[in-house]
């Protein structure tokens, strides 16, 4: 196999933080003296939002509680994570999308279904209104129409 001149290899890591800095809130965190390496990029941890929004949607068409609630769980820490490596994201978008999360935990405490899917479509539009205001209006979330994952079983097993 051969490798890639170690030249055109370092331009791409190059422009890298550049292709970064394109998006608003996305700038790579450059507090806290350790290297950015690791950290997980906002794109990345949205990619994971994405798809836990979609299990959310089939753990509220199922009434799955105890999946509905430990998704929530999963979609309020990575918006944590969000607010937390990229400081720049504003805080009213986070805070936005959290209502309709917290509202949500709320009904799944007493397995109350009549608001859910309202619930989730408020968060599927905060989703969107952060999208907007980053000029990132093109990346525009919907009511998920199937489930990529076939591999997991959405309705409750009996206990
Ligand atoms: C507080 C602002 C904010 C909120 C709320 C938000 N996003 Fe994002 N989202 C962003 C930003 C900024 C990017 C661009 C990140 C980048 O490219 O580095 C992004 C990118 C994405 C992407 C593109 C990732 C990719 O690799 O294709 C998806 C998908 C996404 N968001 C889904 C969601 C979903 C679903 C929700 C709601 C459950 C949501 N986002 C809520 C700010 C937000």
């Amino acid at each position: 196999m051969r490798l890639l001149p170690l030249s055109i290899a370092l331009a791409v890591v190059a422009v890298l933080p550049a292709l970064a800095d394109d998006v608003p809130f996305a700038a790579p965190p450059l507090q806290g003296g350790h290297s950015s390496g690791n950290v997980a990029s906002l794109g990345d941890i949205m990619g994971k939002i994405q798809l836990r929004h979609i299990k959310l949607w089939y753990a509220i068409k199922s009434k799955n509680w105890d999946l509905l609630d430990y998704e929530l769980t999963q979609v309020r820490d990575s918006m944590e994570n969000a607010v937390i490596l990229y400081r720049n994201v504003p805080v009213e978008f986070i805070v936005a999308a959290d209502k309709p999360l917290i509202a949500l935990q709320e009904a799944v405490k007493v397995k109350e279904g009549a608001r859910l899917e309202r619930d989730f479509a408020d968060l599927t539009a905060a989703c969107n209104n952060c999208h907007k205001a980053a000029q990132i209006g093109f990346i525009l979330i919907q009511t998920p129409t199937s489930s990529p994952f076939s591999d997991q079983k959405f309705q409750p097993t009996q206990k």
